[in-house]
């Protein structure tokens, strides 16, 4: 049964996630941003809003890396729900699809779980359409520009109630304002200056989940 914890997720794996993260995460720094994938504890507070929110729903991740956040997702769905996946890398996809998502499709054929290996800014998807957005993004590698587009963009996703959860690491911009030059710095400002503003105009919350390395805050938006 799709709500049940499937033996899939505890089978061994032909090579550990965390290897795969590594090494995948090393050619890939911009865009993957850690050397760590979410802890557990990470990965359900950013999963809160799918686990609280009734079936039927649709609900979409983006920027899975090797599915911590992804496994905590598909727990908590039901025959109807739908799920929609995007990840940039096609390493990851690969990898997910074959240890996570094909595997709970042939157990849980109700629930619709689709992958899209493609960036979420392009990617194919209804407007206005999800219950939930669950992002791992590592918003302070990018360029403000782009975390705005992106941060736009899963609102637009969004239904009107529907929540958006993201995490960042505590400290993050001021230690790393500390080894960047003044454009980085200027770049880390702008972040936070948006991150801010959307909290106000969205009935933002944040929790700090310290079972993470590093220690984390998920940040949850609600579109009005
Ligand atoms: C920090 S990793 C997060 C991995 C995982 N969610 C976790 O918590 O362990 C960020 C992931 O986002 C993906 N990514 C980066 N930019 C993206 C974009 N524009 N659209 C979709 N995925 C993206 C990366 O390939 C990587 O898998």
């Amino acid at each position: 049964m799709a709500g049940d914890d499937p033996d899939i997720l505890r089978r061994p794996q032909q090579k550990p996630p965390l290897i795969q993260f590594l090494s995948i995460a090393f050619r890939n720094m911009k865009t993957v941003g850690t050397i760590c994938p979410s802890s557990p504890m990470l990965a359900r507070a950013l999963a809160q809003s799918v686990i609280e929110t009734s079936s039927p729903k649709r609900v979409l991740e983006v920027g899975p890396g090797t599915g911590p956040m992804t496994k905590e997702i598909l727990r908590a769905l039901r025959p109807g729900d739908e799920f929609d996946v995007v990840e940039l890398s096609s390493e990851f996809c690969h990898e997910l699809e074959a240890r996570i998502l094909a595997p709970w499709r042939r157990q849980s054929p109700g629930v619709r779980i689709t992958l899209h290996n493609a960036a979420i800014q392009e990617a194919d998807l209804d407007a206005a359409s999800y219950d939930c957005v669950v992002c791992g993004l590592p918003f302070n590698n990018f360029d403000h520009e782009l975390v705005e587009s992106i941060m736009r963009r899963m609102l637009e996703l969004l239904r009107p109630g529907g929540e958006l959860s993201y995490f960042c690491y505590l400290g993050a911009k001021t230690m790393k304002s500390t080894v960047i030059d003044e454009a980085g710095r200027r770049n880390l400002r702008a972040i936070k200056r948006l991150e801010d503003e959307l909290h106000l105009t969205h009935s933002g919350s944040r929790e700090v989940v310290l079972a993470n390395f590093p220690p984390a805050e998920v940040r949850r938006l609600r579109k009005p």
